[in-house]
């Protein structure tokens, strides 16, 4: 799994419980489905996953560890990445704007990832196959990146992982249904119906598509215009999510929560989002009673390395490493 800001891994089994709980939950809408962890984690356990996210990387993530099915898919899968593993690089503009331009991978992975894209492209494959394909790609190279876990900067010297060869791997499909879909979260909330609703939007300013801007490039291969030492799509300027606003931020969640076409709704939310708890809780009390679980975890990355200036010079602080991370689990089948 590649690394996430906000990744739930951590909350996983408290998650589980908290869905678990209700005793009537078969299908579940994760509607910010980000790496797919907790949606993969539900549809392991049984429960008939929607996930939603509106980012293209997450949509491929989704379709390979939600929507693909084991049974049908696992054979073709283990094929295709074993044929794709052996593609010898090949540079072309990954390697130039991802390793020369900007240095968030070493020039001998950037070249496989060029070749090993441009022969996923070629192949005219099946979305789902195809997203299997993308998710075993991203993971390769998220294994030898250099950066600190977000792609607003690279590392100044050369992570020591970056040296060793990109490998793919197959992805952990499990088998069973499952849907991926690449909505905004207020229109997904609208259109999605499901049991129970996980919630986990951004907390903050920091955009998911600034932060894993390579991803995006890389599932999408568009070879856009970029801008800036991380080389950064240019559309990142304007496919802005209303999530990273301290202004829209709260009427975009109250939305989500007012208009949710599920019976439960479980909302991850930490101590430091724009929207405070006791205002998150007032609205889902709007559709049926709340209660607050709360957990201690660790901290955000850029917490811990400090806040750097373009060139790499360290220009803050480093903040607390630790903040709590609430669930707040709603039953809001009086609303039904
Ligand atoms: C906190 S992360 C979710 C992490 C996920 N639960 C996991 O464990 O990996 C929030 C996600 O919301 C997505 N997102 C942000 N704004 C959105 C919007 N308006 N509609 C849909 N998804 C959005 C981001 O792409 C990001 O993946």
């Amino acid at each position: 799994v590649i690394k996430y800001l906000g990744s739930k891994r951590l909350l996983i089994s408290s998650i589980l419980e908290a869905v678990g709980g209700f005793g009537d939950v078969g299908s579940v809408l994760d509607l910010f489905s980000g790496t797919s962890r907790v949606g993969h984690a539900l549809k392991r356990a049984g429960y008939l996953v929607r996930a939603n996210d509106h980012n293209a990387y997450a949509h491929a993530l989704a379709r390979c560890y939600v929507e693909a099915d084991a049974d049908e898919l696992l054979p073709a899968a283990r094929r295709l990445i074993a044929e794709l593993d052996d593609v010898p690089g090949e540079p072309g503009w990954f390697t130039e704007t991802f390793c020369v331009r900007s240095r968030f991978f070493q020039p001998h992975n950037g070249a496989r990832v060029d070749a090993i894209r441009e022969r996923i492209g070629g192949l005219d494959l099946d979305p789902v196959l195809e997203a299997v394909a993308l998710t075993s790609l991203m993971e390769a190279a998220d294994r030898v990146d250099s950066t600190a876990g977000v792609q607003m900067a690279y590392l100044k010297t050369w992570a020591p992982r970056s040296f060793g060869p990109l490998r793919l791997r197959v992805p952990d499909l499990l088998p069973g249904a499952g849907e991926a879909h690449r909505l905004d979260a207020g229109e997904a909330a609208r259109t999605l119906a499901a049991d129970l609703a996980y919630v986990d939007p951004p907390y903050n300013q920091h955009s998911y598509l600034g932060n894993y801007h390579v991803w995006e490039s890389l599932v999408l291969w568009d070879k856009p215009d970029v801008y800036g030492v991380a080389c950064k799509r240019v559309d990142v300027r304007e496919r802005g999510s209303a999530f990273n606003s301290r202004r829209a931020m709260r009427e975009a969640l109250a939305d989500v929560i007012a208009n949710v076409r599920a019976r439960h709704i479980v909302v991850s939310f930490s101590d430091e989002g724009f929207v405070s708890g006791e205002d998150l809780a007032a609205m889902l009390a709007t559709r049926g009673e709340v209660e607050v679980r709360e957990f201690d975890s660790p901290r955000y990355v850029g917490a811990k390395i400090g806040i750097h200036s373009p060139a790499g010079v360290k220009v803050g602080t480093v903040g607390r490493l630790r903040n709590i991370e609430r669930l707040f689990v709603c039953d809001a089948r009086e609303g039904c």
